[in-house]
């Protein structure tokens, strides 16, 4: 029997795919505070693809089969409309989110998102990203132990608050800096964690400290959005915010302030701690892997002809993907790894799995970066941007944003790893992050 109503519940009983573990309160604790071994656990015992049951009888399927990924990233939108307006994101990014949106408005709002982030608009960036860069390594010392977490935190912040936003008034872009800061540093307490995606996905909205210092957020995004639309410059300006004032969709429309607003958080939640984690992580990786640190560090001191630095980052988003998982919902049944899955059932994609699996990449749990140097990615295998009409929009920024940041630091330090074991792998938010903050010593240091 499998179940078919709208609540999404978990497919059971015979032709259904095998449970992964019994009680649904103790999977959403897991899901939530210990997701990367749980991910990798149920793929050990149950292979590609398993059913999971989270609090209150909702879940749904967890697979990691490259077959099964082509077929829900190929489907026509409609079938597999996401989820994320339900998810504990919803509340956060807003209903005018391409997080969030389905159908025509999803479609709509990525053509006026698409273009800043793409081709030459998006490469003249470049020299912005390694000032910002060149900043941070200034406040550096050769010989101190240092976590980098932080620091490529502060650099992917201030290229979204100079390049997107646009603030260059000091004060103003202090105060939005500063309430940013206190906003992801609530959420990544697992006390307030908890409360807070039960309350986003059970009444859709935030609740207790977190609204607060949201809304201190807000006010001052509404507050750019309203002073960019009077700015006399607009034409001749070049971040992404003034861009989207310009812009107008088919019917030459503009984008609402409501809409400016969901898409400007949208961005901020989307890019600024992933690329920061997706940094963090390529450090932490190559500081414990020799050969690829020696390669990247020649790499970078020189003019790369190879796009080994590319590689270095792709290899450390395959090996450690920062956001571990995304979801579709079945609009119709499908059959996936040889299950047919009824109408409603949610579908989580496991980026982490199919990042490992064995089928597709030797030695999947080793850091090579060489797979990737000459080798395009396989589009249903390395998938840490997702893929689709749904594939991040800020994937080809975010691996410019981490070579020139690779470039940078590995041009002028020489990092050395402070402990040989592995960091832990850490939730923070939506993010996977080292659990020791990529702790390296600077063993030197250049201007
Ligand atoms: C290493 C950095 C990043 C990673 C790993 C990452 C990962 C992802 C993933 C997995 C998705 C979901 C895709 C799907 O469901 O198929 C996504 C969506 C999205 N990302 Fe990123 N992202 C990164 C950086 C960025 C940046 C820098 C931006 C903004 C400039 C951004 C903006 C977005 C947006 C707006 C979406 C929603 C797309 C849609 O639903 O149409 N991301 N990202």
């Amino acid at each position: 029997m499998t179940a078919t109503t709208d609540r999404l519940e978990v497919p059971v009983g015979a032709g259904a795919p095998p449970l992964a573990g019994q009680s649904g309160a103790a999977m959403t604790f897991r899901w939530i505070t210990n997701q990367v071994p749980t991910i990798l656990g149920i793929h050990e015992r149950h292979g590609d693809i398993a059913s999971i049951r989270f609090a209150n009888g909702r879940g749904g399927v967890l697979t990691r089969s490259p077959d099964d990924i082509k077929q829900l990233f190929t489907a026509p939108p409609e079938l597999v409309p996401t989820s994320t307006a339900n998810s504990p994101i919803g509340p956060f990014v807003g209903e005018s989110s391409l997080l969030t949106l389905n159908g025509s408005q999803h479609l709509r709002h990525r053509k006026l998102l698409l273009p800043p982030f793409h081709g030459d608009r998006m490469r003249g960036y470049a020299d912005d990203i390694a000032t910002i860069a060149n900043t941070e390594i200034d406040r550096w010392q050769a010989g101190e132990l240092r976590k980098l977490q932080p620091g490529m935190q502060s650099v992917t912040l201030e290229v979204i608050l100079r390049i997107v936003f646009g603030v260059d008034d000091a004060a103003r872009h202090e105060a939005l800096r500063r309430a940013i800061v206190q906003l992801l540093g609530l959420t990544e307490r697992p006390a307030l964690l908890l409360p807070t995606f039960i309350a986003a996905v059970r009444w859709g909205k935030l609740i207790g400290p977190v609204k607060r210092y949201a809304a201190q957020v807000d006010e001052l995004i509404h507050r750019e959005i309203e002073l960019r639309r009077s700015a006399t410059d607009l034409e001749q300006r070049h971040d992404v915010l003034s861009m989207l004032l310009t812009a107008r969709d088919e019917d030459g429309e503009p984008m609402s302030d409501q809409e400016l607003r969901d898409e400007l958080v949208t961005i901020l939640f989307a890019g600024h701690e992933t690329t920061a984690s997706a940094l963090a992580w390529s450090f932490e990786r190559l500081v414990r892997t020799p050969a690829a640190m020696d390669l990247a560090t020649e790499a970078a001191r020189g003019s790369d002809p190879d796009g080994v630095l590319d590689a270095v980052f792709q290899e450390t988003l395959r090996n450690r993907p920062v956001v571990p998982v995304t979801a579709r919902l079945l609009k119709r049944p499908f059959t996936l790894s040889g299950y047919e899955l009824p109408k409603n059932t949610l579908t989580v994609i496991s980026i982490l799995g199919v990042n490992h699996h064995p089928a597709r990449f030797d030695d999947p749990h080793l850091f090579r970066p060489e797979r990737f140097i000459g080798e395009k990615p396989d589009a249903y295998a390395w998938i840490p941007f997702g893929g689709g009409v749904r594939r991040c929009i800020g994937a080809a920024f975010a691996q410019l944003e981490g070579r020139i940041v690779l470039r940078e630091v590995l041009r002028r330090a020489t990092l050395e790893a402070v402990h040989p074991a592995d960091e832990v792998r850490k939730r923070r938010n939506v993010t996977t992050v080292p659990g020791g903050g990529a702790l390296v010593r600077l063993a030197r240091l250049t201007d």
